[in-house]
């Protein structure tokens, strides 16, 4: 039984955990990031946006902060933790590429972002044309000093591939322009403070015939580091420098700047385009959400496209409001978005735990009512066996075998209290002996077998009960019905003639009794 007990609650726990599990195949996705800023913030909220759609894949995100050793320490321990696919915007070129390897290796996919890797292993490669821009911004640069001017590039971090293509385009587009003079090409890491320090460094190098010549053209590989170069760079005006220059009014700089990324929202380059505080920029696409796209295409075998080359274009002050409105609206539309995701998320939460109380609920129901099914089918035993141990040994004991009671107790006709088979047995023969001497009597009655045994009726179904498990009426009928199955084995007697000898005031009625405790009939006893 207890075994029986067991097992049916380990099918239940193991049906309530399998019901609460989805169905779905989930994925997790590592996504390492070089580095943190407001570019690769938008790009996670569109990644996250990405996930939110496909309802079944985790992000797991890391950012190296431009350190390759971490970045590549990240790597490592995403593919530790089991990530079905990679998302990575390496550092550098070469750095990267043995923590990207070792995760190919592995067989997990990897999509490979926005900076390119020496390696050839990698799944896809999503990616603007660093080149184009470059070369775009030389050009929109020419254009606007007609072919005519002295200009300055700083770069993004020394080894990265954006730094190095957008300098290729910008240097090729500005070859056909012999009036223009690169003056310097200066080294930066994309943050706005190497960009500042450079800036002032170089400035503070140069004679100063050099130095207070002033510069046309800046073309930060990025708009922060085109900031970082304004900040540097001395204004006509003394005295407005620092935040100041962040200001819209501000239109009495000499040098014009240009970046690259034309972020949205408030720190954002298409603002600082709008507000003419960079010339231009040029929008460098962030799409997360394509990004996830095309890792579940990955992970679903379906077709997906090796090389993917995402569009963009210039933002100078003709589009920038434009862009800027779009943007917006964009903006809200993905906070709004987020807000009904927040809501449903919450909403499954809720369900999903009601779902698990409900069928723990139910669990709980269904043990109990298994406990108190197998205690009831545990108590009909116990009663029957019991019952059975009275009917066989007891109630057929031979005078002889019965244990003697102590000579006091019988004469007080009470039982031996403290040797419970004793008083059992002692107790049992003197109501068997009540018992046969008035089985013939259908009237009788509980009452007239306890006034004979000198005790009340409550008090001979008590002791009947607690010593046999039956009640004296039961006991009565099963010494009826034993008397009549030796009489009809030891006698010609009819079935009726015996039923109406053993006490019962109907054949048809002994007949039935008789069935249920042989398992057969009464006539059947003699053949
Ligand atoms: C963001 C960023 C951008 C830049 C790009 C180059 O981390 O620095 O500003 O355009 O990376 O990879």
């Amino acid at each position: 039984m207890k075994s029986l007990f067991l097992t049916l609650l380990i099918a239940y726990f193991s049906f309530l955990i399998s019901s609460c599990q989805q169905e779905d195949k989930h994925y997790v996705i590592g996504v390492s990031q070089c580095s943190a800023d407001i570019w690769r913030e938008k790009q996670n909220a569109e990644l996250r946006m990405g996930a939110y759609l496909q309802n079944n894949v985790e992000l797991r995100f890391a950012a190296a902060y431009d350190s390759d050793e971490r970045q590549i320490e990240q790597i490592d321990s995403l593919v530790a933790t089991g990530i079905d696919l990679l998302i990575v915007a390496p550092n550098q070129v070469q750095t990267i590429s043995p923590a990207i390897d070792r995760a190919y290796d592995k067989g997990i996919p990897v999509i490979v972002f926005e900076r390119k890797t020496n390696s050839q292993k990698y799944t896809a490669f999503i990616s603007a044309d660093n080149y184009e821009m470059g070369r775009v911004m030389g050009e929109y640069i020419a254009s606007q000093l007609h072919g005519k001017g002295r200009v300055m590039e700083i770069m993004g971090l020394k080894g990265s591939s954006p730094a190095i293509e957008r300098h290729n385009g910008f240097t090729d587009a500005l070859r056909q322009y012999p009036g223009i003079n690169v003056v310097a090409t200066l080294q930066g890491d994309w943050t706005e403070e190497s960009a500042f320090k450079a800036t002032e460094q170089w400035l503070s190098q140069q004679p100063k015939e050099v130095s207070q010549q002033p510069i046309d053209f800046v073309f930060g590989q990025n708009d922060r580091m085109a900031i970082g170069a304004r900040k540097a760079i001395p204004t006509p005006d003394p005295s407005r420098t620092g935040g100041e220059l962040y200001q819209s009014s501000d239109l009495s700089h000499q040098t014009k700047f240009c970046g690259i990324d034309g972020l949205p929202g408030e720190n954002g380059g298409i603002r600082l385009v709008r507000d003419s505080i960079l010339d231009a920029s040029y929008i460098y696409p962030t799409h997360g959400d394509k990004i996830i796209q095309l890792a579940v295409e990955i992970l679903e075998g379906k077709p997906y496209q090796k090389e993917t080359r995402l569009m963009s274009a210039l933002v100078t002050r003709d589009n920038a409001r434009v862009l800027l409105m779009q943007d917006e609206e964009m903006m809200r539309q993905a906070e709004y978005l987020d807000q009904l995701h927040n809501r449903a998320d919450n909403y499954l939460q809720q369900l999903d735990t009601q779902r698990v109380v409900s069928w723990m609920a139910v669990g709980v129901i269904v043990l109990l009512l298994i406990t108190m099914v197998l205690f009831y089918l545990y108590f009909l035993k116990k009663t029957a066996i019991q019952r059975e141990h009275v009917v066989n040994t007891l109630w057929n004991l031979k005078p002889e075998d019965i244990p003697q009671a102590t000579p006091q107790a019988s004469e007080n006709h009470e039982e031996p209290t403290n040797d419970e088979p004793v008083a059992a047995s002692f107790f049992i023969t003197r109501f068997k002996e009540a018992v046969e001497a008035r089985l013939t009597e259908s009237e009788l009655s509980v009452e007239d077998l306890a006034a004979d045994m000198n005790l009340s009726r409550v008090q001979l179904y008590r002791k009947v009960k607690s010593f046999t498990g039956s009640t004296p009426v039961e006991l009565v009928r099963t010494a009826r019905l034993n008397r009549g199955y030796q009489l009809l084995l030891t006698t010609d007697k009819s079935v009726s003639e015996v039923a109406y000898q053993v006490g019962f005031s109907a054949p048809s009625y002994f007949t039935k009794c008789f069935k249920e405790e042989y398992g057969m009939l009464p006539g059947d006893v003699r053949k």
